[in-house]
């Protein structure tokens, strides 16, 4: 009998004009018995092996140095005498070909097979395309695919990172990010969405589905299963360093952080992976209510929950919350961990089978952490087929699939100013292109690229442009000159910058017509990525006001992993770009945009920061800016920001007329259908995001300034008018008020999209008992 487990999305089936076809997903009866007939036959080493994740370089031949040659002494400790169910990692820190991954894979599943009988299920970071292979797609990272506010783009993008993924036999990929990058100092902005909970949701969950399929029990041979990270509120760090605690209310916690994992959950994701750092001072690796109650038990969701890197040992060594690691492994795998990544280390088999043995962990937590252990693996299909062989794959790394990356990131660059309509360039227009991003693959692609920080990733990607090759493609090799006045230490701390060479750069640019200023940061992953000052680096501030004095107009371009702080220059540059980290095709992306071969359609999925201690977000309380920033247009508004949350020009105007909405009066229940006419006034094809926001005008708890409850991408020819429309739920203008309950409030909710504002009344509060709507 096939019993629901993963409960339907009934509710978010409804919100969002993609989530229409949402995949039911109920347990396969026939992998239920599998499971049980399995774990009937396993002995208690054999379920905690089950239970361990360690990285591959442990079971590497250190003394093999080209190539890679796994130990065979190495693999009958760690899966002949522990067996351990789960390996991580790229081996040796770099990117491999996918032919050495399904080596690597076939070596490890065979003595799995042999040993255990039950096949390795292992994992890899591909957090913006296929990351850790070799010739794989690139695509830009998670902030630009939160501006591109296209679905499609999403779930196309892991659906092709899902495929090279495969090539190389790996089932299992740590991403999509949903962490809300709502802490522009945090180095992990970049990797998720931006800074809005609903715009998370909708593409974590088109991302779930891209790398996923459309059936979670059976994840076939073009699909991987992903894991949602980092569960949850990793995001907002008080210090603003990585890995540091949080403290987010409840309620908070509830209706925003929450948000993207529920609505991934549902829709099938299979595996969540823990957020490494404390909130209100509990470790979530040691928060039962989180782990347990909200995930397993509110939701009956039947996935499974990883550790990150090291973080069970990380409750006793750094959080002091266990006396040893003993009794972190006690605290962890009772809150509900059901796989620990303890990378180096082997002993939690040992000091876990101790617990079990003393009673302080019981047998049905191993049971069911095993369960969803085995469930992941019969579901990935493992047990059939648990290598595949990579010549299956023949688009792999393919011009189709690298010109979907370029779609990806021509739909992601941001354009923030064209003054005088500077942009596009006319070809023949001579051109400087200038800075220490300007001829880098490197700091195109951030972080998590070929490597962990994304050094060294150059040498995979010899056939990829630079800005500066791409601009010379485009505009003639002798129209375009690269000088680059500043440049990074390339083998150094992120940060470090050579000697600056300012003066080279001013003379070459009086040769030309315009300067591209390239400036930003070079790339990181994680805590190495911390810093101390949030405005761009003072070398490179000086470059764009020397170049500024040369009275040559500047194209400010600005690639980097999250809003660093550019006032003093803004007003010197007569057009800016936020390219963010567009990925390997970033250079055509940008060149085509700037040539106006295509137009500009991204806008920022985070505010961007105009001063170090004003880090306000969009859906701010109203008290935090009393002088009114009161439309998505109002960009005159006395707020201290550089600019809004959802800002971005194009080279063509629109205007939004007549937005209306079906019932003037909902409750919970009702489905309000928005549409607004949106045409496109200039003289060029465009494409137009169009977002709704709500405003609830009085709520029992101050509500947000504004929130975004749909959007909606469509393209428009010149004098083209579309009606676009937007549905949600009554129930999705709820809030989570004071006593942790979803409550929608009767009163007036103020709705907007583009200028056009209309009120909506709900007339019958309604308050949830259970915890989810
Ligand atoms: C990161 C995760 C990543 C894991 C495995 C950790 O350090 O926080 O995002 O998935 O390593 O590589």
């Amino acid at each position: 009998m096939k019993k629901k487990t993963i409960l339907t999305a009934a509710l978010s089936a409804c919100v969002g004009m993609a989530a229409a076809q949402q995949p039911a997903i109920s347990r396969d009866s026939k992998i239920e018995a599998q499971i049980e007939k399995q774990l009937a036959k396993m002995t208690l080493e054999e379920k905690i092996g089950q239970m361990t994740e360690l990285t591959i370089d442990v079971i590497l031949d250190k003394n093999v140095k080209q190539g890679l040659k796994v130990s065979q002494a190495m693999l009958d400790t760690v899966i002949g005498k522990y067996k351990v169910g789960s390996i991580l990692n790229v081996p040796h820190g770099a990117a491999v070909t996918r032919q050495e991954w399904q080596e690597l894979i076939t070596v490890i599943q065979k003595k799995s097979m042999k040993e255990i009988g039950i096949p390795c299920v292992y994992g890899v970071d591909q957090i913006h395309g296929t990351t850790y292979t070799a010739g794989g797609t690139l695509f830009p990272q998670g902030n630009n695919m939160g501006a591109a506010f296209n679905r499609a783009l999403t779930r196309e993008g892991s659906r092709i990172s899902a495929y090279e993924t495969k090539a190389g036999s790996i089932p299992w990929v740590y991403a999509p990010v949903v962490d809300l990058g709502r802490e522009p100092r945090w180095p992990r902005m970049w990797e998720n969405f931006g800074e809005d909970a609903y715009l998370n949701a909708e593409m974590g969950r088109e991302s779930v589905l891209g790398f996923q399929g459309d059936d979670a029990n059976h994840i076939g041979k073009y699909n991987v299963a992903a894991c949602m990270k980092h569960f949850m509120g990793y995001g907002v760090p008080v210090s603003g360093k990585d890995r540091t605690p949080s403290q987010i209310p409840e309620t908070e916690m509830r209706e925003k952080h929450f948000a993207p994992f529920l609505e991934a959950l549902r829709n099938g994701a299979l595996t969540i992976m823990v957020n490494s750092q404390s909130n209100n001072g509990m470790p979530l690796h040691a928060n039962y209510e989180y782990l347990t109650q909200w995930v397993k038990n509110d939701l009956g969701w039947d996935g499974m929950i990883v550790t990150d890197w090291a973080d069970i040992v990380n409750l006793w060594n750094r959080d002091h919350i266990a006396r040893d690691k003993k009794d972190a492994i006690r605290i962890a795998i009772n809150a509900g961990i059901d796989m620990s990544m303890d990378p180096y280390n082997w002993d939690f088999c040992i000091l876990l089978k101790q617990l079990v043995d003393e009673g302080a962990v019981k047998m049905e937590r191993i049971d069911d952490a095993v369960r969803r252990v085995l469930r992941l693996k019969y579901r990935l299909g493992l047990f059939k087929t648990p290598y595949y062989n990579w010549k299956d794959y023949p688009l792999f790394g393919s011009r189709e699939f690298a010109l979907k990356a370029l779609d990806a990131a021509e739909q992601s660059l941001v354009l923030l100013k064209n003054q005088d309509s500077l942009l596009p360039l006319r070809q023949g227009t001579k051109i400087l292109v200038t800075g220490p991003n300007g001829n880098s693959i490197r700091t195109l692609n951030g972080g998590w690229t070929m490597t962990w920080s994304g050094q060294g990733q150059e040498r995979f990607l010899q056939d990829k442009n630079t800005i500066f090759e791409a601009m010379q493609q485009k505009f003639g090799k002798d129209n375009v000159s690269y000088v680059a006045g500043v440049s990074y230490k390339n083998e150094g701390k992120y940060y470090e910058e050579n000697e600056p060479q300012i003066d080279k750069a001013v003379a070459a640019a009086a040769n030309v017509d315009v300067i591209v200023a390239c400036v930003g940061e070079n790339t990181y992953a994680e805590t190495p990525g911390n810093l101390d000052d949030l405005a761009l680096s003072g070398n490179q501030r000086q470059l764009v006001k020397e170049l500024a004095k040369t009275g040559k107009p500047i194209v400010l371009v600005l690639n980097e992993g999250r809003p660093r702080i550019v006032s003093d220059i803004v007003p010197l540059a007569q057009a800016v770009v936020d390219i963010i980290l567009p990925g390997s095709e970033g250079g055509d992306a940008l060149a085509n945009l700037l040539a106006g071969d295509r137009n500009f359609s991204g806008r920022l999925p985070f505010t961007y920061p105009k001063s170090q201690a004003s880090l306000i977000k969009y859906d701010y309380k109203p008290s935090e800016q009393v002088t009114t920033m009161a439309g998505a247009y109002n960009y005159s508004a006395d707020a201290s920001a550089q600019w809004p949350f959802g800002f971005g020009l194009s080279y063509t105007t629109f205007k939004y007329t007549n937005l209306r909405v079906d019932k003037a009066q909902f409750t919970a229940a009702d489905e309000l259908t928005f549409s607004v006419d949106v045409t496109n006034t200039g003289n060029r094809e465009g494409k137009e995001s169009v977002l709704l926001f709500s405003s609830d005008l009085v709520a029992s708890l101050t509500p947000d300034n504004r929130r975004l409850r749909a959007f909606e991408k469509i393209s428009l020819k010149p004098g083209e008018t579309k009606t676009v429309t937007l549905r949600l739920r009554g129930s999705d203008l709820a809030f989570v008020g004071t006593d942790g309950h979803w409550i929608l409030e009767e009163g007036d909710f103020r709705m907007q999209a583009g200028d056009q504002v209309t009120t909506v009344t709900c007339t019958q509060t309604k308050r949830w008992e259970e915890a989810n709507k």
